[in-house]
Order: structure tokens, then sequence, then C-alpha cells
């Protein structure tokens, strides 16, 4: 390993912080495709599930690990940059379900990528992990701490499913990146808003398996290594969160809902997003979704969408794009990108 100085990269002026902006962006997902079919034996439906969720099919990892995913993901996003990934600072992986407990999957990425120059770790906010992290790695870039960061989302939770219950049918596992550089312009990532409600943490839950309940025999036999969710607190707290935490964003960065040219959310559900499109007024053609092919990827969802979003469409200086997110804790936030 080379001796590299860890000085900043970029020393900013008083009055001129750099922006972060996105300079490459790339996803991937397991080829093994699940269809809703495939729920008939755990007592669920076709129809249930599409008219509910949105969800047709989900992609299902057969030996791939978290890292390796994200691998596929950053490796896409580098290519678009034109990046090699020596030239990377930091890696800043957004997962809940690590290859190990320890040591974090960002280590396992930064080797298997060549990240000879990143440092790296994970960033553990679940379901709402993708956009806490790239609001992390934009503090690096704005604070002209580092200046190439690699933002990964990717999760494999068929490793915390129980197959056999009903609630299976939510998620399938994916990865997604975004590149940031350091510009000096007038454009990239204007804000944010981050929030946290611990009291809400047995809404969606993997129970055993940390310090609070140990792995034990006891906690295998009893599937607590699995997650447990109370889907009607995640629909009730999503549809009044991210509403409200848009709300704060656009007043606090002077955009209005009619300057937002699409929003980029967490992929939770169709129902979800209906609502929270509906209370914030936002025309649905506005919202991007993926769930239908991918179901619910956690830390994924976004970069994934972002993805597919930045390939297939075309945006105009100025345009604003905006990232919603809700998960496991309760975490929830949004942040705002002009073009
Ligand atoms: C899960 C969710 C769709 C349930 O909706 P709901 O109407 O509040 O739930 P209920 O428990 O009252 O169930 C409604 C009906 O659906 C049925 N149902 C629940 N889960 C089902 C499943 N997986 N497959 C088929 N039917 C199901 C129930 O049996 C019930 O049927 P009934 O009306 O004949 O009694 C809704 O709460 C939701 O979308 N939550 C968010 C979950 C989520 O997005 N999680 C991922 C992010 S962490």
């Amino acid at each position: 390993m080379a001796w590299r100085d860890s000085s900043p990269i970029i020393v900013p002026s008083l009055n001129q912080m750099p922006n972060a902006v996105i300079i490459g962006t790339g996803s991937y997902a397991p080829e093994h495709i699940v269809p809703n079919t495939y729920f008939d034996r755990v007592g669920s439906n076709d129809a249930w599930i599409q008219e509910r969720l949105g969800i047709k099919e989900r992609r299902i990892a057969q030996g791939e690990t978290t890292s390796e995913l994200a691998v596929q993901a950053a490796q896409r996003a580098l290519d678009m940059a034109e990046m090699d990934a020596s030239e990377l600072d930091l890696i800043v992986l957004a997962t809940a379900t690590p290859d190990r407990p320890a040591p974090a999957s960002a280590c396992m990425v930064q080797e298997k990528l060549g990240a000879s120059n990143a440092a790296g770790f994970d960033i553990a906010a679940v379901c709402s992990g993708a956009l806490f992290a790239l609001t992390t790695a934009c503090q690096y870039i704005e604070s002209g701490f580092y200046r190439n960061v690699m933002v990964i989302g990717a999760d494999t939770f068929s490793n915390i499913i129980d197959w056999d219950r009903r609630d299976s049918v939510f998620f399938g596992d994916g990865a997604g990146a975004l590149l940031l550089t350091a510009t000096e312009e007038d454009r990239g990532f204007i804000g944010f808003d981050l929030n946290t409600d611990g009291s809400g943490r047995d809404g969606f839950t993997v129970p055993a398996g940390g310090s609070e309940r140990p792995a034990s025999e006891e906690t295998l036999a009893q599937g607590l290594h699995c997650f447990q969710m109370d889907g009607p607190a995640v629909y009730n707290t999503a549809i009044k969160a991210v509403p409200e935490s848009i709300g704060k964003l656009l007043s606090k960065t002077g955009v209005s809902i009619d300057d937002v040219a699409c929003m980029l959310p967490h992929q939770p559900s169709i129902k979800i997003l209906e609502e929270v499109a509906r209370r914030v007024n936002l025309p649905w053609e506005k919202v991007r979704t993926n769930m239908d092919r991918y179901a619910n990827t956690s830390g994924g969802t976004i970069p994934i969408v972002l993805d597919e979003t930045w390939r297939s469409e075309e945006f105009q200086p100025g345009d604003h794009l905006l990232f919603a997110a809700v998960g496991a804790g309760w975490t929830w936030g949004t942040a705002l990108y002009k073009y």
C-alpha cells in the first residue's frame, strides 16, 4: 500500500466552498428473477402484491455477496465517469446486510474495486442508508477534505427474509452507486434534511445477532435473525414523515415543488409513494419508480433509480432533482440536487 498524504485536497476560501456533483452512476442486480407467483406457497398472490406494493418481480442473489453487488454498481459508475478506481478518495457504503458484522463491507469493496487510495466505511440507516451516505459524502467534498467520493447503496435482504412467511414478498437484492466529485460551479447537491426517531425501532427490526440478543441456538430456532416488520406502522410513518421532510427542505432552499423536475424516492410500495406525491402536490408523472422490477432493495433503491433516470432522461441546467427516503429506525430525509 502506497503512503499517501491525508491533508485536505482542496482548501476552500471562506466564501467559496466546493459543491458535490454527480459524474457517474451505476447499478447492478443479480440475474435470478423471482416472480410474484412464487409467493402463492405462503398464502400471498400476484394481484395483491401488484395492487398494494407495485411489485411484479424481484432479483435474488444466489451466492453473490453484498460487496460483490456493490462492486459491480461502483465499477459502472466509474466507467461512466471514465475514472480509475485509484482516483477515489473515499467509499461510503450504505447497507443493512453487510458481508460480515466486521469488518465493514466498504473494505471488501475497496479491495475488489482496486481503490488503492480510498478510505471506506459503512453507513447503517437501512432503507434511508443511501440518502444518509450521500449526505455524508457531500460533507467531505464541501469541506474540501476529499474530491472523489463513491457512494454505494447495496443490500441482499434475501439473507434476512423468512421465506416461509407472507412478508417475504417485499424485498429484493440489488446495488446502486453514484460517483461524486468537487466543483466550483453553481450546481450539485444544494440541501439536505435528515431525521431519526429511535422510538420506532420495533417498526422494522432484525431482533437478534447484535449485543442485545447475541446469536444462539434459541435465536436461530425462533427465526430472530430475519426481519420483522409492522407494515401499517411503516406506512403511517412514511406518509407523514416524508412529506414533512420535503416541506422543510424546500422551504430551507427556497425551491418550490413546481420547480422539482423529478423525485427519486426510496421504493417501499407504490401506495406509499402515491400518497407522498399527493400530499406534497407533486404530479405522479414526476415520481420515478422501479419497484415493479426490483421490489424494495433497501439501501439500493435510490441509487438504482437514479442510475436508470440518469441514463435515460435529459435534464436542463437548473433542473431540481428531489431525493427522499424513509426506513427502519425510524430514519428519514430528503436531498435536493441542482442539475
Ligand atoms: C403491508 C401493507 C400493504 C398492509 O396494508 P394494510 O391494509 O394496512 O394491512 P392489513 O394487515 O390490514 O391487510 C390488508 C389485507 O391484506 C392481506 N395481506 C397482508 N399481507 C399480505 C400479503 N403479503 N399477501 C397477500 N395478502 C396480504 C391481509 O390478510 C388483509 O386481508 P383481508 O382484508 O382479507 O383481511 C401496508 O401496511 C404497507 O404498505 N406498509 C408498508 C410496508 C413497506 O413498505 N415495507 C417496506 C419498507 S420497510
